[in-house]
């Protein structure tokens, strides 16, 4: 009897490399290993699939998902301008929806009964793979090796994998635990975990030290078309090649930084470092269009339903009715946020300093206090007087009863 097959995300690092064994040894499936491209910087993906195969897969498939993340995820994060707990762009959450997709095509595809991650069971990222495995396909089981086996520390895993040739990377080295795609990277684990400390510099990869960062300021104009960016400087471009412009300008002007202390899912605090200069920086030119562009009570409702995409998003529901309802509702606000919008960056910081578009609802005439003011100072006296109305009415009947000693 053919054995049954498990789909595993693998990323290349010892969790996965020992998931893949473990699989085989404990569970006695044949493995297939997932290797998404979601735009990560350090790793050599043909050196990961490799790695996958010698430590027993029997197929690894590396599959380029970077359009498809920038289209179909990106795309909507910035759409909400998506920042959980008013700081975080989502890096990973946004990741995982899209390695999900695949792993459950290649799982129908391979006929396996099982998906496998090497997420642990403190995370986020264990609902986020198991909820979007349940969302696309309920039949799929799904096994999540390092939140049942009992190799407990880091030093038995070592052991374990020793033991079973599997090469242990020298980054072991490294304390921190690292995602990274092309929306940013993060950091936790090792001295981040006391969120008193400073984190240090070697943690940075994508950002410099603001205080080592350029004496001069640099300007970018990022052009949009219906939310999206589509140049660069003037220079047409795709929304990737901005992304990727964005992290490399931002990041060697030091923007991008984020240490916060942040509410996981699961109702753990965690510490959090993050350099997303691209994510923050395309989300404030994008904001400032939106400022722009949209209508007084589209934009403040607008903001509300952003800050439940992002907390949805965060906590593994991206495939889920409310989510694709909530899509369809920023897609719709989008159709005008065309125009360009003007960056500074300077020494860590980021400062929106022009924005204009052919929609502006900005109207110069009524805004000025100058000659060609044309706004209407009567009905302005006329309005408030109404706009009151009900506040007087309370104050002469009630507001003095509530306040006897006045
Ligand atoms: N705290 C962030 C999130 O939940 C980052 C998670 C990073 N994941 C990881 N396996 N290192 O989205």
């Amino acid at each position: 009897m053919s054995k049954e097959k498990a789909v595993l995300a693998y990323s290349g690092g010892l969790d996965t490399s020992v998931c893949i064994k473990w699989l085989i040894e404990e569970k006695g499936l044949e493995v297939i290993a997932v290797i998404g491209d979601v735009g990560q910087k350090r790793q050599d993906l043909d050196f990961i699939q490799k790695k996958a195969l010698a430590t027993g897969a029997s197929e690894a498939l590396v599959i380029d998902m970077r359009e498809e993340f920038v289209q179909e995820y990106l795309s909507k994060a910035l759409f909400a301008n998506a920042l959980y707990e008013d700081k975080y762009p989502l890096v990973s959450a946004l990741s995982r929806p899209v390695l999900v997709k695949h792993l459950v095509e290649v799982a129908e595809q391979y006929g396996a009964s099982w998906i496998a991650h090497g997420c642990t069971g403190k995370g986020n990222d264990q609902a986020r793979f198991e909820i979007g495995v349940r969302a696309l396909n309920p039949n799929i089981q799904i096994i999540a090796p390092v939140r049942e086996w009992d190799l407990l520390t880091r030093d038995a895993e070592i052991e374990w994998a020793q033991a079973r040739g599997i090469p242990v990377p020298v980054t072991l080295a490294s304390p921190y635990s690292i995602d990274d795609n092309l929306w940013g990277r993060t950091m936790e684990c090792g001295i981040l975990e006391d969120p008193w400390a400073e984190p240090p510099s070697e943690v940075f990869e994508l950002t410099v030290d603001p205080e080592q960062a350029p004496d001069e300021p640099e300007y970018v104009t990022i052009g949009f078309a219906s939310g999206l960016p589509v140049a660069l400087n003037g220079n047409p471009m795709s929304f990737l090649e901005v992304i990727e412009a964005l992290n490399r300008i931002g990041g060697a002007h030091g923007f991008g930084r984020i240490d916060m202390v942040e509410n996981r899912l699961i109702g753990v605090k965690s510490r959090e470092v993050y350099e997303t200069p691209g994510a923050l920086s395309v989300i404030a030119a994008h904001k400032a269009l939106e400022e722009l562009t949209l209508e007084r009570d589209l934009l403040r409702y607008k903001h509300q339903v952003e800050q439940d995409w992002a907390a949805y998003v965060y906590d593994a529901k991206w495939f889920s009715p409310l989510k694709q309802a909530l899509d369809a509702f920023l897609a719709d606000t989008q159709t005008f946020v065309s125009g360009e919008v003007r960056l500074k960056f300077y020494k860590g910081s980021l400062r929106v300093v022009g924005r204009k578009s052919e929609y502006s609802l900005y109207d110069f005439d009524l805004a000025t206090y100058g000659e060609e003011d044309s706004f209407d100072r009567d009905a302005a006296a006329h309005f408030v007087e109404l706009y009151g109305l009900t506040t007087e009415v309370w104050a002469r009947r009630q507001g003095r009863a509530q306040r006897p000693e006045q």
